[in-house]
């Protein structure tokens, strides 16, 4: 009998072959979804409405990454769910099988492959090294060493026009209470050898934008990690008559998505120099508040434009004064929900239910400035059904496997590659559609951890409070 190590076993794991080898797995137990290159043998199950991801790995491994796991959700960490590991498994002619580790699918998840198959713009490219730079940040915050950064050991999901990344594969990696400067680089070190050669392998299967140079992106990625890490922890010193730029560096620090513990102010005796060190903490400021309000669980930045116009709905029904929960709650039936629910039940799979609202609102402020007058949102919302949904590529885990796992060797396993050299790739709306509006976007999606320019910003004074 196999044995089940887990906080809280899914009873319905138990009945799972677990006797035969992962690879040797009935199709029947399994989904094709899209996922990275690994060395383990990796494959998907579906039990009830649940997807796990399985993973068959030497016993030590398996019960080290399935704590640290644990350790990163619970301190909060962008990072897939441990669910537990299965050990003591024996075939049936009673020879041992290596041990496996369950995480929970992290659900509308795309891993970087399945991104680029598709073929991204550069401002695509960009906003993916972003959404790296700063799950690496974070990780290095909370004192996590990785130990093997790369983009086949992180997942994307679409976060209001961003990515937001999450962690797959935390086998090498190490919880301490603080990082030394000399852990951080070495991560770095191991981060630039594995994303050289990611792009590398992108540029050579013709899936990386001519204009993008593998070298560069490595350097990007670096320099701006280096920004953002002298910015989440940089000791800044001035004098007492400049007292407001305590407050701007919370400030460019909330815009880039962080919140502030506690400042650490000291200042000389006589009280002419002041220094600051901000004790950053998680970002997640918004989708707390959010979930709180509504129950509604997102990413930040969806949460960030679902709150705004939350908050524009307050100011509309003149409710200023009342119970916060009420408002978000009167929102929440009146405005989100009747929108979620227009969608056809076919076109379901697309979008998460935020990111859905999220695009009718860009939407519907399309069609306002066209309009030159307000359109109401249910009118945005059935036009965008129509006009935009109806066209994008699935997301979810359901239909991903029509689209994305067409033309597989093996559609369990896409590390054997395509059947057909000749296969074309599937076209991507989403990728189409932005080309568009690329030009507006760019300013926006640059200036997310460009750290200049929100200091420029703000001397400007036009940083979101
Ligand atoms: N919980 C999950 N949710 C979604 N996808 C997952 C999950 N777990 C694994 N995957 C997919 O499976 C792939 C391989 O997983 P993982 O990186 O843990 O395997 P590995 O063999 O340890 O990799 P490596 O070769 O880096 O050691 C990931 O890139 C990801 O696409
Ligand atoms: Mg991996």
């Amino acid at each position: 009998m196999p044995r089940f190590l887990s906080a809280q076993t899914d009873t319905r794991l138990i009945t799972l072959p677990w006797s035969v080898p992962l690879a040797d797995w009935p199709a029947e137990s399994l989904v094709a979804l899209p996922r990275g290159i690994s060395r383990h043998v990796v494959r998907f199950v579906r039990v009830g409405r649940e997807v796990y991801a399985l993973k068959e790995v030497l016993e030590h491994l398996a019960i080290h990454e399935y704590r640290t796991l644990r350790d990163l959700t619970r301190l909060d960490t962008p990072s897939v769910e441990a669910q537990g590991v299965v050990t003591e498994r024996y075939d049936s002619a009673g020879n041992p099988l290596d041990p496996i580790l369950i995480t929970r699918h992290l659900q509308f998840s795309l891993p970087y492959r399945s991104l680029f198959s598709r073929g991204v713009r550069q401002d695509t490219v960009n906003r993916l090294v972003d959404a790296m730079v700063v799950l690496l940040a974070r990780l290095h915050l909370i004192g996590f060493l990785w130990g093997d950064v790369s983009l086949s050991n992180t997942l994307f999901r679409r976060d209001a026009g961003a990515f937001a990344a999450y962690l797959v594969d935390a086998e090498t990696g190490e919880l301490h209470d603080q990082l030394s400067d000399g852990q951080r680089e070495h991560d770095l070190t191991i981060a630039r050898t594995n994303l050289f050669g990611e792009f590398c392998d992108l540029e050579a299967g013709g899936l990386l934008d001519d204009a993008l140079d593998p070298l560069v992106l490595v350097e990007t990625i670096e320099s701006r990690y280096r920004e953002l890490w002298a910015e989440l922890t940089g000791v800044e010193e001035f004098d007492g008559t400049e007292m407001h730029r305590i407050e701007s560096r919370v400030r460019r620090l909330n815009a880039l998505g962080f919140d502030v513990a506690e400042l650490d102010i000291t200042t000389d005796f006589d009280g002419s120099t002041i220094r600051i060190q901000p004790k950053v903490v998680d970002a997640g400021h918004h989708s707390r508040r959010l979930i709180r309000l509504t129950g509604l669980d997102t990413e930040e930045n969806q949460a960030r434009r679902l709150l705004n116009d939350l908050d524009s709905y307050r100011a509309r029904t003149d409710q200023q004064n009342a119970d916060e929960a009420i408002v978000a709650h009167q929102w929440l039936t009146d405005r989100f929900e009747p929108v979620v629910t227009m969608v056809p039940g076919d076109l379901r799979g697309k979008l998460e239910p935020a990111e859905l609202y999220h695009e009718v609102l860009e939407h519907r402020w399309f069609l306002s400035e066209d309009a030159g007058k307000e359109i109401p949102v249910e009118e945005a919302a059935s036009s965008y059904m129509r006009e935009v949904l109806a066209k994008l590529p699935d997301e979810q885990i359901a239909l991903a496997s029509e689209t994305t796992m067409l033309g597989l060797a093996n559609p369990f396993d896409p590390s054997q590659g395509f059947a057909d050299d000749d296969y074309v790739k599937p076209y991507d709306p989403w990728e189409d559609d932005a080309s568009e509006e690329a030009a507006e976007e760019a300013p926006q999606a640059a200036a997310f951890l460009d750290i200049a320019a929100l200091r420029n910003r703000k001397s400007k004074g036009d940083l979101p409070t």
